[in-house]
């Protein structure tokens, strides 16, 4: 029996409860294909799910990660139009070829198997091919499965975005630069928050914001995004704080814009709520959910950035292996990171 190694996490509540095992490799079925993994990129969610402050079910002794690249090494008699060699990333929520994700219970990594395993066998209909002439390295084509999707998703999923228009990012996180890349990318203003004037100079620098605003030190940052936009209010934002966040955000949207509600990672008190169903009204604002986004939209985002070798920004790599695993997912945890943080293999 051949085996390979897997992570598991043994159960919620810490970081630390992640094991190593070697288990029965799998083979590819009937319409399955069998994947070695090269790269596999880490979400918040990976973290929400470890510590158990994840909002949905989570299957017990899961393997954690959903965001994988690799190599096909084996394809079931029944799959066509790919063959041993083809390099793939595999789509967050397999079920979901097209539309809006009608459930949280098959996506990879917390109700299903996830990618932390060396090899992984899926359905082929779940697999998109990374174009073959692709500078970008297997870390940062995982890191267009979930953020790369999600980033998509909130800017053309709905109302498609516009060249011009002023897209603005909370954070510099996996979602706010990959968006980043994405919108400059389509000829938009870009706009990016954080807590910290270093991380703002290093995005400036290299993936070139236009503007940035310190969200710690302008806590009123939507006055100085109204004022960036001559007075109209940006356009699209891509809210990663979630209820703490949101009235800033309503405050900054511009008539008819569009707010992508991304993230939950600062939360507002039942007072400090505003009223967001009148001040969406008083915009003509669209409030929209983000549940990351099809397999169509990751076909979509892939060749978006594949056709132009987008920075997708992989800012630090650890190696497979528990240990490895457990001190890049606390470093994440730590917030210290920019970007995407990635596991080779
Ligand atoms: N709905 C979906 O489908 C979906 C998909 C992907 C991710 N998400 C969620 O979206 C959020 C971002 O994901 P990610 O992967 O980009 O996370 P990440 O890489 O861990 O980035 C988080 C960054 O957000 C910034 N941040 C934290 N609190 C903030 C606040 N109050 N206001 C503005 N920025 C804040 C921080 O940036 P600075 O250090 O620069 O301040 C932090 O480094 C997470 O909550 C994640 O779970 C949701």
């Amino acid at each position: 029996m051949v085996s390979h190694t897997v992570l598991r996490l043994t159960s919620q509540g810490s970081l630390d409860n992640i094991a190593e095992s070697q288990e029965p490799r799998p083979s590819a079925g009937k319409h399955e294909v069998l994947i070695k993994v090269k790269s596999v990129s880490l979400n918040y969610r990976d973290i929400a799910i470890a510590t158990g402050q994840y909002p949905f079910a989570v299957k017990e002794n899961v393997v954690p990660g959903s965001d994988a690249a690799g190599d096909i090494i084996e394809t079931g008699e029944g799959v066509s139009g790919f063959e041993k060699g083809d390099k793939v990333v595999i789509a967050f929520e397999p079920t979901t070829l097209y539309g809006p994700i009608k459930t949280w219970k098959t996506a990879l990594g917390g109700p299903a198997d996830g990618v932390l395993r060396q090899y992984i066998a899926v359905p082929a209909s779940a697999v998109v091919k990374i174009p073959e002439s692709s500078a970008l390295s297997y870390a940062q084509w995982a890191s267009v499965v979930c953020t790369g999707t999600t980033a998509w998703n909130a800017l053309y999923g709905n109302n498609p975005l516009k060249p011009g228009q002023t897209v603005l990012f909370q954070g510099t996180g996996g979602v706010s630069i990959t968006g980043l890349a994405l919108a400059k990318a389509a000829g938009a203003t870009t706009i990016i928050t954080s807590s910290s004037d270093e991380k703002l100079e290093h995005v400036k620098a290299k993936y070139g914001a236009d503007y940035t605003i310190n969200y710690k030190k302008t806590p009123n940052w939507a006055a100085e995004a109204r004022e960036i936009t001559g007075g109209q209010g940006v356009d699209y934002i891509l809210e990663n704080g979630g209820s703490g966040t949101i009235k800033q955000s309503l405050e900054a949207i511009g008539f008819g814009g569009v707010i992508a509600i991304i993230g939950f990672l600062s939360s507002a008190t039942q007072e400090n709520m505003p009223d967001v169903a009148s001040l969406t009204l008083s915009k003509g604002a669209v409030v929209r959910g983000i549940m990351v986004g099809s397999k169509q939209q990751l076909e979509e985002v892939v060749r978006f950035i594949g056709e132009r070798d987008l920075p997708v920004p992989v800012e630090k790599t650890f190696k497979f292996g528990r240990d490895q695993v457990v001190e890049a997912m606390k470093y994440v945890a730590s917030g210290q990171h920019i970007g995407k943080v990635c596991i080779e293999f």
